[in-house]
């Protein structure tokens, strides 16, 4: 229990490091007062562009696999249960992603992340997450389907590839249920049809 605590918050301690505010800053706005309002990959493109977007993506990817990387690799090589603390680390992550402390709990939605976190975890979900997110969102050009399905596929990966394991299972369901939570009004704005595009851009007037 003392190595999931000591995980869980190292995760949320870089999980809080908030790329997409920070390229906000950079760029003289604070990217939860525009767009949808989200502190993600998604709403620095939409507001920034393409660049900015990558960036975020990037910044908020490597905060969740650098630190599972080190988890499974140096810190907890040696722990039975290693690969059950590099979930812990991930959805320490993610937590501090979605509620960063020092931006009043105001943050994203944990996408960006939960790719790391799945790619550092088992490459091969990590694979099947990438191709279902570009396929989907070529096909719908909603970038919340591609994140929401992707946030579905992590358990049922986890699932194949340790069967049986239910405390890994209830972990990864967890990223799932955030996932969900935190796209709450884009679910609601898919189901009237209002949901932002791919592409379509917003201006920043100050
Ligand atoms: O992962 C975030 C994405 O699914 C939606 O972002 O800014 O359109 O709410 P946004």
């Amino acid at each position: 229990l003392q190595n999931i605590i000591i995980c869980l918050i190292i995760g949320y301690l870089c999980g809080c490091l908030s790329t997409a505010y920070f390229i906000g800053k950079a760029n003289h706005i604070d990217i939860r007062k525009y767009g949808s309002g989200n502190a993600g990959t998604t709403n620095a493109m939409r507001l920034l562009g393409v660049k900015a977007g990558l960036l975020t993506f990037l910044g908020d990817a490597l905060k969740a696999f650098i630190p599972i990387l080190l988890i499974t690799y140096v810190f907890f090589k040696q722990d039975p249960n290693v690969n059950l603390l590099a979930l812990y680390t991930g959805l320490g992550v993610v937590v501090g992603h979605n509620f960063p402390f020092w931006l009043r709990f105001k943050g994203g939605k944990g996408i960006a992340a939960t790719g790391g976190v799945i790619m550092a975890f088992d490459w091969r979900i990590g694979l099947a997450a990438f191709i279902v997110f570009v396929l989907s969102v070529v096909i719908t050009r909603y970038v919340s389907v591609g994140s929401l399905l992707i946030s579905l596929l992590f358990p049922i990966g986890v699932l194949i590839i340790y069967p049986g394991d239910i405390h890994m299972l209830l972990v990864s369901v967890i990223f799932t249920v955030l996932a969900f939570i935190r796209h709450r009004t884009n679910i609601k704005r898919l189901m009237n049809g209002t949901e932002n595009k791919l592409g379509q851009k917003v201006k920043v007037e100050e």
